[in-house]
């Protein structure tokens, strides 16, 4: 426990306008100061200080407190770990046994055991035991740098050569247990949770190592192996390289499926990506997006099932006030080999054209009426509806839907079950179209003469050699294989 004179000292030390302007640009009005949120997506300053009575109030998204409170929304902390912080951050040496209780020590000791697992880890990289390890890497492309940057590592095939090297550094079984690292299985015994695998260091926004993610190289099992949770690590609380992507400036957080997605990017000049770590998109990831972020771009990977769990991560990302883009990678299965087969630069293309034309053109429908009349609002809905069904992909449509139920406030299911109308309705036409097209080139059909005078009788049969004939009429190619292909005598 803190002593309350003390969080009273830290209070003071910290005066709030000096610790939210260096997160925050505020301009003076009269006794206070305003500025944009942080915590929410805002075009106008609704967001408050009261040097006075050393607090701050959003207007727009109710956020509020003082200078703890701010600090533990916007660098993701715990009442005590803001303290901490904030003690920190004024120079003041808080006694080890204000901080110090039972779970927070443990919280320690894990990341203190995380901190010389990931070191033991990148040591055996680069020895003679991660030398397969350090070439597949390379071979996928990394560099040495980023290797070193996001320190990479490599866990020796062996059963026990970390839970050694921890004991040898001090650490207690029941510390090593709990970090995760080493397994202890029903008889009591210890063993290395890695073996002969790729690691990829989990890192949170103050340089602590939380967890690992595992990539095999060989042989069974899965692909992948997460960290569990632990005390100092909640998957669903953190993303794999938001400790860099938060210092990009661009606003734009670019959210894709894996680890090795987020370090191509980031070695191809993308220093705002960041990855779940093997689970879909949380709630609680979202919101703290959104405090880095004014947009992200979603950029999962190709297949049905990067499309599905984009679908469901898009208004997770809404209700967090981010404005959500979707980006379809296509000719490649995910953003690492994106880049790899196309460059960088298309790449940036493919981010910078997600969404932006259709935006531009909807934009350019909203101006050619007033919304705030219910018939301008239809017009827009309608025409914006019309182009919309013309976006090819299902997300990217989900997500304009989206923008516009908010901002003409329709059900956005509605909005999209008019979307999904006209598509159906378009597709139907089409398909009529081609089948006029067909029949233009049968002359008894089109003149109504028709030759066979059991028409009527075999009517799916008749159709069916229609069908046929006006096709082999159209693409004589195809005559001698649909010949081929159906039993004439047994016709009707
Ligand atoms: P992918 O299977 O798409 O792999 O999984 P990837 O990221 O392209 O990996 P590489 O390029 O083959 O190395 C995407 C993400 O899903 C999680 C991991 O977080 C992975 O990065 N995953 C995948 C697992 O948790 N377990 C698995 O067995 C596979
Ligand atoms: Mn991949």
């Amino acid at each position: 426990m803190i002593p309350d004179g003390v969080i009273e000292e830290i209070k003071y030390r910290n005066d709030i306008e000096s610790v939210i302007s260096s997160y925050v640009q505020v301009k003076r009005r009269g006794r206070n100061l305003v500025g944009l949120c942080p915590f929410h997506s805002e075009k106008t300053p609704s967001f408050t200080v009261y040097p006075d009575s050393q607090s701050f109030f959003c207007f727009g998204c109710g956020a509020g407190g003082d200078v703890v409170t701010f600090i533990r929304r916007i660098e993701n902390l715990d009442y005590r770990e803001a303290l901490k912080f904030l003690a920190e951050r004024a120079g003041m040496k808080l006694s080890d046994e204000y901080v110090e209780d039972d779970a927070a020590k443990l919280k320690m000791r894990i990341l203190e055991i995380n901190r010389t697992a990931a070191s033991f880890y990148y040591n055996s990289l680069v020895s003679d035991a991660g030398k397969g390890a350090l070439r597949y890497l390379t071979e996928r492309g990394l560099s040495n740098r980023i290797i070193r940057k996001f320190g990479l590592g490599y866990a020796p095939d062996s059963w026990n050569a970390l839970l050694y090297k921890l004991k040898d550094s001090g650490f207690s079984e029941k510390e090593i247990e709990a970090s995760g690292v080493v397994i202890k299985n029903r008889n009591g015994k210890m063993y290395d949770a890695y073996r002969n695998r790729v690691m990829f260091p989990i890192i949170d926004l103050r340089g602590n190592v939380i967890g690992f993610g595992a990539r095999k190289l060989e042989g069974d099992g899965p692909k992948y192996i997460n960290s569990p949770d632990t005390a100092a690590y909640k998957k669903s609380r953190n993303l794999f390289a938001l400790n860099f992507a938060k210092n990009d400036k661009s606003g734009n957080i670019i959210l894709v499926e894996g680890y090795m997605d987020a370090i191509s990017l980031y070695q191809a000049g993308f220093e705002n990506a960041v990855a779940t770590c093997g689970t879909a998109l949380t709630a609680e990831q979202a919101r703290l997006i959104s405090q880095y972020a004014k947009s992200v771009t979603i950029s999962y990977d190709s297949d049905e099932a990067g499309i599905k769990a984009a679908r469901r991560a898009a208004p997770l990302l809404d209700a967090a006030g981010v404005r959500v883009k979707a980006l379809r990678i296509e000719g490649a299965k995910d953003p690492d080999e994106y880049i790899k087969k196309f460059g960088a630069l298309r790449f940036k293309k493919l981010i910078e054209d997600s969404a932006s034309a259709a935006e531009y053109e909807l934009d350019l429908i909203k101006r050619r009426y007033d919304e705030h009349t219910n018939e301008g609002k239809i017009a827009i809905l309608k025409e914006s509806c019309a182009y919309v069904a013309g976006v090819a992909n299902p997300l990217e449509r989900e997500v304009y839907a989206g923008n516009l139920s908010k901002e003409l406030g329709v059900d956005k299911d509605a909005i999209l079950r008019q979307i999904n109308e006209i598509i159906r309705r378009k597709s139907g036409e089409e398909r009529k179209k081609s089948m006029r097209d067909l029949k233009i080139f049968d002359p008894e059909v089109k003149s109504g003469r028709i030759v066979d005078p059991d028409r009527a009788k075999h009517i799916k049969t008749a159709v069916a050699q229609e069908k046929l004939i006006a096709c082999m009429l159209k693409y004589p190619e195809y005559a001698e294989k649909i010949i081929a292909g159906v039993d004439i005598e047994g016709m009707p």
